[in-house]
């Protein structure tokens, strides 16, 4: 089981760390990060991968191999979101990704910030998504012209996995409950197999409270009161959705990471896409990038820097100077990255 902050190299040390600045808004959030990151005093020694549209033009793939090849040799990577076509062209990088390093874990905190307000105080959950199954594998056929079927695989084996690690992250973050989501009332075979792991994963925990939703009622709970929630745990779609779902709760999807974790890698990646609406135009907002390098930070033994980073994000915040769009500023990438770095000192 991987250890959530397991220290692998000494602070104070050079690190090589994998970046995919992505597309879109990705090589915005990234240069920014980079900046934020090294003012924080970690050094990195960062080696660039390609991923995303650009190498799909420059390398014949969306995903090339050489890339997948630099993270399982470094083991660590920042990644920046990747657009995939709607409906048409080539495969989820994200999704490839994930599955072809076996990152079977994505994280996402999702808590409140000062200076953000919204409906309600106190929000500290984490998401934790099973990453390699479920309907999102995207395994889909043509039946006959007409009829498509999508296959919905489940195995015991990844929904023990999933669920032991969220049982694991509760346990070392002191966490008190697990809630698992599901829709085993229709999905009874599928489903009904994750909820029995799920039960069976829990008896070992008896020190942690299980709770089960179904997904629908999830939703519904969450928007009315997310902070009876602790750690939620789910399948692969599921938690797509209810991902974004959070963000909205604390200030939308600008200033919420996200890592997705396998037993020898893990790539740090924000929870929002590449935002092709605002792509090139300066405007995206890099908290969410920038929370996720700090995630990595820990995650590679740089405890300080992370914590100054995470510091200065919530000085940001409540200083209110040079926000973007997004947080209710009229500032910009460039103006929120000075006050960031401006922040660090304080
Ligand atoms: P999106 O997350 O890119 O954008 C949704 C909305 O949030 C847009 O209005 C966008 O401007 C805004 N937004 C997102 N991040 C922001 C930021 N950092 N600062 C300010 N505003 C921000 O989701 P959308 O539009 O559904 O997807 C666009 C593309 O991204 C698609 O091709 C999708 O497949 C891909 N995607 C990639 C992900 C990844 O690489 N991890 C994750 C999610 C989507």
């Amino acid at each position: 089981m991987e250890n959530l902050s397991c220290c692998i190299f000494p602070e104070g040390f050079t690190v090589q760390l994998v970046l995919i600045p992505g597309d879109g808004i990705g090589p915005e959030v990234t240069d920014a990060t980079k900046l934020i990151v090294a003012a924080a005093g970690a050094k990195i020694d960062w080696i660039v991968a390609a991923a995303g549209l650009d190498a799909a033009k420059t390398h014949g793939d969306p995903l090339p191999e050489s890339t997948l090849d630099l993270i399982r040799k470094h083991r660590v990577a920042l990644k920046g979101p990747c657009t995939t076509p709607i409906g048409k062209g080539f495969r989820s990088i994200n999704v490839k990704l994930r599955q072809g390093l076996d990152l079977f874990a994505s994280i996402r905190p999702v808590c409140s910030l000062p200076g953000v307000t919204t409906p309600f105080e106190n929000v500290d959950l984490v998401v934790v998504r099973e990453n390699t199954e479920g309907l999102y594998a995207g395994l889909e056929h043509v039946v006959v012209p007409g009829v498509i079927e999508s296959l919905r695989v489940i195995t015991r084996s990844a929904a023990e996995r999933i669920v032991r690690y969220a049982f694991e992250l509760a346990k070392n973050q002191g966490r008190r409950k697990v809630t698992f989501c599901h829709k085993a009332d229709v999905m009874r075979l599928s489903d009904g197999l994750f909820l029995k792991c799920a039960r069976e994963v829990a008896d070992d925990y008896p020190f942690i409270t299980f709770d089960e939703k179904l997904i629908d009622n999830l939703c519904l709970e969450l928007v009315l009161d997310p902070t009876k929630f602790d750690v939620l745990v789910m399948e692969n779609l599921f938690g797509d959705v209810i991902s974004d779902l959070c963000a909205g709760l604390v200030g939308g999807l600008g200033v919420v990471p996200g890592a997705n974790f396998g037993s020898r890698c893990a790539v740090f990646e924000a929870v929002h896409g590449s935002a092709p609406d605002i792509a090139g135009k300066g405007l995206a907002n890099p908290i969410a990038c920038l929370r996720s390098a700090a995630m990595m930070l820990n995650h590679v033994g740089y405890r300080d820097a992370a914590e100054r980073i995470e510091q200065s994000v919530r000085r940001t915040l409540v200083g209110k100077k040079g926000l973007t769009r997004d947080l209710g500023g009229d500032g910009n990438t460039e103006t929120i990255t000075r006050e960031l770095i401006a922040n660090l000192a304080a």
